[in-house]
C-alpha cells in the first residue's frame, strides 16, 4: 500500500503567520492562521518591519498549535514546505529560516513553495478531483494573472496586469471612500447593500492582459467629483466592470487555448460579486477555493509542496527568500 505523505506548510509571505499539516496533498489535518491585519488596520496597510517582528513572535506556537490539532509527533511529518517568494523579504526569511531549523533537525526534506503556486493548490483541497490542465485566474493583492497550469509543477503565465493588482485596485479605492483597510472584503461587504448603477470606464486591452488603475482612478475621481455618492452603489459598480472584464479576458484565453476548465485563485476570489458572476457563466467549469482557503494560509502551501516533492523538487539548505519570485 502507498504510504501516506504528511506535508508541513509553512506561510509567513505578509501578515499572516501560518502553519498547517496536509495528507497527500488533499486532506488538512491542521490549519493554524495567525492574523496580524488588526496591528497594521491602523497603518492603512501592512508595514514591514512590523510584519517580520510579529512573525518572529509567533512562529513557534503557530507551529506547536498546528502538530496538536493535526494529532501528529513532529517525527511524523515527511517533508517541510515553505513559502519563499513572492513577498516581503524579511517576513519570508523567517518562515523559511523555520522551515529549514525544522527540516535540519528533524532530518527531512525541505521543499520550497511559490506562493502562487499555493494559491492555486487551495483548490486541490476544496475540489479533491480537480488536476490540471486547466486556466487559472490569479487574482491575489500583488498579481493578477490568467496561468495555464499544464501540469501540478508546470504552469505558463498567459497574460498579467500590466499595473496594478485586481486586490491592490480594492484597496486603494476603500481606502479612498474611507473604508480602511483591508479594502476587498470591506467593499464585497458594503456593495452588498448597493446597485451596479454607475457607470464606470474601463481600460481595453485586446490581448490577455489587464489594467485595472485606470477604473480605480475613475472611481476615485467619482468619488472626490461628488462626495454624495452612494457608496455602496458605487462599490457595487465598481465590482461589476472588474467582474466584466476579468470575465472577457478569461473568455479569451478559452479560445485561445480550447480549455474551458477555469480555476479561481487568491484572496480576491473571495469576493461575492466576483463569485458569483463567474459561477453564472454556463460555458465554463469553474472551480474555486473555500472562503477560508482564498486568502494566504499553510495548508495550500502543504498542498503545492507536496506536488513539488513528488515532481522531485526538493530544496537544500541554502534556498534563500526571492521577493519576486515569479511563476
Ligand atoms: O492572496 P492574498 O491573501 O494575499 C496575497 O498573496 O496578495 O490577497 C490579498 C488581497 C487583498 O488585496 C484583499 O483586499 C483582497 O485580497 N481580498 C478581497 C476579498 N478578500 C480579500 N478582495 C475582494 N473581496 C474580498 N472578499
Amino acid at each position: 500500500m502507498k504510504k501516506d505523505i504528511l506535508s508541513l506548510g509553512i506561510e509567513s509571505s505578509c501578515d499572516e503567520t501560518s502553519i498547517a499539516v496536509v495528507k497527500n496533498g488533499r486532506e488538512v489535518l491542521s490549519n493554524v492562521i495567525n492574523t496580524q491585519i488588526d496591528i497594521h488596520e491602523i497603518y492603512g496597510g501592512v508595514v514591514p518591519e512590523i510584519a517580520s517582528r510579529n512573525h518572529i513572535e509567533n512562529i513557534s506556537a503557530v507551529y506547536k498549535a498546528a502538530i496538536d490539532q493535526a494529532g501528529i509527533k513532529p517525527k511524523d511529518i515527511d517533508i517541510v514546505s515553505a513559502t519563499y517568494g513572492p513577498g516581503l523579504v524579511g517576513a519570508l526569511l523567517v518562515g523559511l529560516s523555520y522551515a529549514k531549523a525544522l527540516s535540519f533537525a528533524l532530518g527531512k526534506p525541505l521543499v520550497g513553495v511559490n506562493h502562487l503556486q499555493g494559491h492555486i493548490a487551495a483548490n486541490y483541497i476544496t475540489h479533491p478531483k480537480l488536476e490540471p490542465p486547466f486556466l487559472c485566474l490569479m487574482m491575489s493583492g500583488g498579481n493578477t494573472q490568467i496561468i495555464y497550469v499544464k501540469d501540478y509543477t508546470n504552469c505558463e503565465v498567459l497574460g498579467r496586469t500590466k499595473d496594478d493588482a485586481v486586490g491592490e485596485a480594492f484597496d486603494k479605492v476603500a481606502r479612498v471612500v474611507g473604508l480602511g483597510y483591508p479594502g476587498g472584503p470591506k467593499i464585497d461587504k458594503l456593495a452588498q447593500e448597493g446597485e451596479p448603477n454607475i457607470d464606470i470606464p474601463k481600460t481595453h486591452f485586446d490581448d490577455m492582459n489587464f489594467s485595472f488603475s485606470g477604473i480605480k482612478t475613475a472611481v476615485i475621481n467619482i468619488n472626490h467629483k461628488n462626495p454624495d455618492v452612494n457608496k455602496a452603489d458605487l462599490a457595487k459598480s465598481f465590482e461589476k466592470t472588474i467582474s466584466e472584464i476579468l470575465i472577457d479576458h478569461i473568455h479569451t484565453a478559452v479560445q485561445i487555448t480550447g480549455i474551458n476548465t477555469v480555476v479561481l485563485a487568491g484572496g480576491v476570489s473571495a469576493n461575492t460579486y466576483i463569485r458569483d458572476s463567474f459561477l453564472a457563466q454556463k460555458d465554463l467549469k469553474v472551480y474555486m477555493p473555500d472562503l477560508k482557503l482564498c486568502t494566504d494560509n499553510g495548508a495550500m502551501i502543504a498542498a503545492a509542496g507536496y506536488y513539488n516533492y513528488l515532481a522531485g523538487e526538493v530544496s537544500d539548505l541554502s534556498l534563500n527568500a526571492i521577493p519576486n519570485l515569479k511563476l
